[in-house]
């Protein structure tokens, strides 16, 4: 049998596992829901379920893996036979993301390419992005650039190729993230932008405001996605996990936070309130150009910031092609070039699709939703809690908690956190997911009203 491939030690970890955390969802997906869910009362919510609900659920899966050495379809079977099927459910979920993933990662490309050739200001007009992406040639182009690219990162291996790549990346991310960030403090009328994305204003809370923020956190720490459960697989025994889950945790939300920073005041500054509240997943692709145009030395800044995005939805990108390669390797012996080539031909396939469905195939709809939207609700809403749920079920109740408290604290590590983690695994995160479930999904086909 082979030997299971590891990270170097606890910083090549904590590299990879933030690199694979920090992606789309930190840049794209958390400043416009917190632009749409009210700035600063999103926030609050966000910051009190990671400490609770996203840290225990980190955690839990980060130890599922590296106790039982192997990624999910194996990992669950192993702590007990009758959670088998988890494993598979939880392998559907990076497989239904990557084609989607990557052909946002696409556009990121595109928009990339624009600010670096001096194009800026075409991208601000507002037919741009809608005209880009119900194009056949050039976003499928983008897609698989970017897909081929995350390809070759998994198939150089866990260390010579995620490992590598990662130390590289994140570095450059974070000083690229704070310089930006300051920019946006110098502007005139900083301020005003910052109290809106700062300021709770509670009349804006419901409990779509909750379902909203974990949502976020299963997509922005990477979790119920098998992803942490290999990424775990691949750490050392020395490592110490508690300080290593203390650091992606840290990372996720400084770049989470940042991202807002850098995107909502702005957008507020040049475009007012209303027009930030209102653009949802546009906020990035539209209103932030529009910034840029006005914004002195934008062109730069505009570079900047998207050479920022394209290195994190790559590192996330690669994250979620390893979880599903790992599978295929684990369960079905098959080597990593072969899971590799074959789980790409699957994403292109399913890719070409959704980046069809916002031109040349608009017609297709599931429910009333383009592709993109289908997948992304599919796995979100519906997967993820599920996932969750069951993994919740399996540690809290069936194997109990004392195992995985074991495996965190086998190097003599201070574990000042496992109360919460108990907690919210047993009781807390499971009935938090089937309210979600059942509540958020109804609400989502207008069933009822919340
Ligand atoms: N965690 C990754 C992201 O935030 C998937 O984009």
């Amino acid at each position: 049998m082979n030997k299971r491939s590891t990270f170097t030690g606890g910083i090549g970890f904590v590299m990879a596992a933030a690199g694979s955390a920090v992606g789309l969802g930190n840049l794209w997906r958390f400043p416009y829901l917190a632009a749409q869910y009210g700035g600063g009362i999103f926030l609050l919510v966000y910051i009190i379920l990671l400490f609770t609900f996203g840290f225990a659920m980190l955690m839990t899966e980060i130890s599922i893996g590296r106790k039982t050495k192997l990624s999910c379809i194996g990992a669950y079977k192993k702590l007990c036979s009758k959670f088998a099927f988890l494993g598979y459910l939880a392998w559907l979920v990076p497989l239904l993301i990557l084609p989607y993933y990557a052909v946002i990662g696409g556009w990121v490309l595109k928009y990339t390419l624009v600010y670096l050739t001096g194009q800026g200001s075409a991208a601000a007009s507002d037919t741009y992005f809608s005209a880009h992406i119900s194009q056949t040639g050039s976003p499928i182009i983008m897609f698989l650039i970017f897909l081929i690219a995350t390809a070759v990162v998994v198939a150089l291996g866990v260390q010579k190729g995620i490992e590598r790549i990662s130390k590289i990346l994140m570095p450059v991310l974070i000083v690229i993230a704070i310089g930006v960030s300051i920019y946006v403090l110098t502007l005139p009328d900083a301020v005003e932008g910052l109290k809106y994305y700062l300021i709770p204003d509670v009349s804006k809370f419901s409990f779509k405001t909750i379902a909203a923020a974990a949502g976020q956190l299963f997509f922005s720490l990477s979790i119920a996605m098998g992803i942490m459960v290999s990424y775990g697989s691949y750490v050392r025994d020395e490592v110490s996990l508690v300080k290593s889950v203390n650091q992606v945790e840290l990372f996720d939300t400084l770049i989470a936070l940042l991202s807002g920073l850098m995107i909502i005041p702005p957008v507020v500054i040049y475009s007012g309130a209303e027009a930030t509240a209102n653009k949802g997943p546009g906020l990035m692709f539209m209103a932030l150009p529009k910034v840029f145009d006005s914004m002195p030395a934008g062109t730069f800044i505009g570079a900047l910031f998207f050479i920022l995005v394209l290195l994190a939805a790559l590192t996330s990108s690669i994250s979620i092609l390893e979880a599903t390669t790992s599978m295929l390797i684990d369960r079905w012996k098959l080597s990593r070039p072969k899971s590799v080539i074959i789980l790409t031909i699957f994403s292109v396939v399913i890719g070409i699709a959704v980046s069809l469905g916002f031109g040349l195939w608009s017609d297709f709809t599931i429910g009333g939703m383009d592709l993109l939207t289908f997948f992304d609700y599919i796995t979100n809403s519906v997967l993820m809690p599920i996932v969750t749920f069951f993994t919740c079920i399996l540690i809290g109740w069936v194997v109990g908690t004392k195992g995985l408290e074991a495996e965190i604290q086998k190097n003599g590590e201070v574990f000042r956190r496992k109360l919460v983690m108990r907690v919210m695994v047993k009781y807390v995160t499971p009935v938090m997911m089937v309210l979600i479930l059942i509540v958020y999904n109804l609400a989502q086909f207008g069933i009822i009203n919340i």
